[in-house]
C-alpha cells in the first residue's frame, strides 16, 4: 500500500491592527524597553481591538491560507483549531470558523494545548490524513491571549500578544510531514496556568479572576531542557540528522529559549525564523505566524526541511518535521 503523507500546501496569517511597543508599556507598569528586549527579545506586540475575537483572527488567517492554496472552503473535510482563548465556551471556535467559511458539514473541533496548540492540531490533522480519513484539512492556531493578561503585572503583561496563523494540508504520495511528536505532563500545572473556569468557578477579582499565572524562571528552565530532548526525539522519529534541517521554526516565547534550541541543533541563527520581536508570545498563533512569515518572505523554499516545535502550559510540548 502506498504511504500517504500530509503535504503543506499553503499558509496564511492575521494580526490585529493595533501595535503596542515596549515604550507604551513603560507608561503602564514599572518596566523598560531595555529589560524586555534583553530578557525576551520582544520589541512590540499586536493587541486585538475591543470586540475583535480569536474567531475573527482565525477567519482572516484561514481565508488567507485557503486563497494561497487555491482551495475552496467547501473542499475541506476537517478543521482543527488550536486555541486556549476560544470565542465562546461552546460551540468550539472551529465550528464558528467552519460556518463563516462556508465549509459546513466537515468535522471541526478545537484543541487546547496552550502554546503547543497549533503543533498539536497539526499532529492530529496529520493522523487523520495518514489514516485516509481526510484529504484536505485546515489547521489553525489562533489566540487573543492578551484578554487573559493582568495589565498591572509586569512579570507577565510584557510577554504576550494576539494573532493567528493557518495552513492547508493535503493528502499526497510525496512527503510531507515526516514525523510529529506530542507530549504533556500535567504535573507542571502550577508553573503556568489560569486559575478559574466553568467547572471550578470564577471569582470576584477583576476580569472574573481570568489571568495568567506564571513562574517565569522555572518555566524557562523546563522549556529549554524539554525542547532539547524533543528535537532529538523528532530527528530520530524522522530518521534524520541535525544537518538535514534547513529551518527551525520555533514557538516564539523568548529569544533566549529559541537560541538554546538552535544551539542544541548546531544551527546558526540565520536558519532560525524569529518573529518574537514583532509578535511577542501569541501562544497557539506563534508557530503558524512564524511559518507564514517564513513562506511569504521567501526565506523557506519548496523542498526544504522545516522543524516546528512548541512548548506551553500543561506542560505540553510538540514538534513536526516536514518537507515544505
Ligand atoms: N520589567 C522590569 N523588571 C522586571 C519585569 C519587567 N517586565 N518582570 C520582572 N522583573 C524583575 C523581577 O521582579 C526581578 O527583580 P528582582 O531581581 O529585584 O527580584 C528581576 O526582574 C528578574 O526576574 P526574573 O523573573 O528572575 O527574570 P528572568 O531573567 O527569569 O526573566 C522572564 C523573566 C519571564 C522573561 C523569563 O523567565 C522567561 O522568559 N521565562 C519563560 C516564560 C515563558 O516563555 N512563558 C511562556 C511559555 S509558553
Amino acid at each position: 500500500m502506498t504511504q500517504i503523507y500530509s503535504r503543506l500546501v499553503a499558509t496564511g496569517s492575521a494580526l490585529p491592527e493595533r501595535i503596542v511597543t515596549n515604550a507604551d508599556l513603560e507608561k503602564i507598569v514599572d518596566t523598560s524597553d531595555e529589560w524586555i528586549r534583553t530578557r525576551t527579545g520582544i520589541r512590540q506586540r499586536h493587541i486585538a481591538a475591543d470586540g475583535e475575537t480569536t474567531g475573527d483572527l482565525s477567519f482572516r488567517a484561514a481565508q488567507n491560507a485557503l486563497e494561497a492554496a487555491g482551495v475552496k472552503a467547501s473542499e475541506l473535510d476537517l478543521i482543527v483549531l488550536g486555541t486556549t482563548t476560544p470565542d465562546l465556551i461552546f460551540p468550539s471556535t472551529a465550528c464558528l470558523l467552519q460556518h463563516r467559511l462556508g465549509a459546513n458539514g466537515c468535522a471541526a473541533f478545537d484543541v487546547n494545548a496552550a502554546c503547543s496548540g497549533f503543533v498539536y492540531a497539526m499532529g492530529v490533522a496529520d493522523k487523520f490524513i495518514r489514516s485516509g480519513q481526510s484529504k484536505k484539512v485546515l489547521v489553525v492556531g489562533a489566540e487573543t491571549l492578551t484578554r487573559m493578561v493582568d495589565w498591572s503585572e509586569r512579570e507577565t503583561c510584557v510577554l504576550f500578544g494576539d494573532g493567528a496563523g493557518a495552513v492547508v494540508l493535503e493528502a499526497s504520495s510525496e512527503p510531507g510531514i515526516y514525523a510529529t511528536c506530542l507530549h504533556a505532563d500535567g504535573g507542571y500545572k502550577h508553573l503556568l496556568y489560569n486559575p478559574v473556569g466553568v467547572s471550578v468557578g470564577f471569582s470576584d477579582e477583576p476580569n472574573h479572576g481570568v489571568r495568567i499565572r506564571m513562574s517565569g524562571r522555572e518555566v524557562f528552565k523546563v522549556a529549554v531542557k524539554t525542547l532539547d530532548a524533543l528535537v532529538g526525539e523528532t530527528l530520530e522519529a524522522a530518521g534524520m540528522q541535525e544537518s538535514d534541517i534547513d529551518w527551525l521554526i520555533p514557538h516564539q516565547a523568548n529569544l533566549r529559549i529559541i537560541e538554546a534550541t538552535a544551539k542544541r541543533l548546531n544551527m546558526s541563527m540565520d536558519r532560525v525564523i524569529v518573529t518574537v520581536d514583532k509578535h511577542a508570545n501569541t501562544s497557539s498563533g506563534s508557530v503558524p505566524l512564524a511559518l507564514d512569515y517564513a513562506v511569504r518572505s521567501g526565506k523557506v523554499q519548496r523542498g526544504q526541511n522545516l522543524l516546528l516545535e512548541a512548548f506551553g502550559g500543561g506542560f505540553t510540548w510538540a514538534s513536526a518535521l516536514l518537507r515544505y
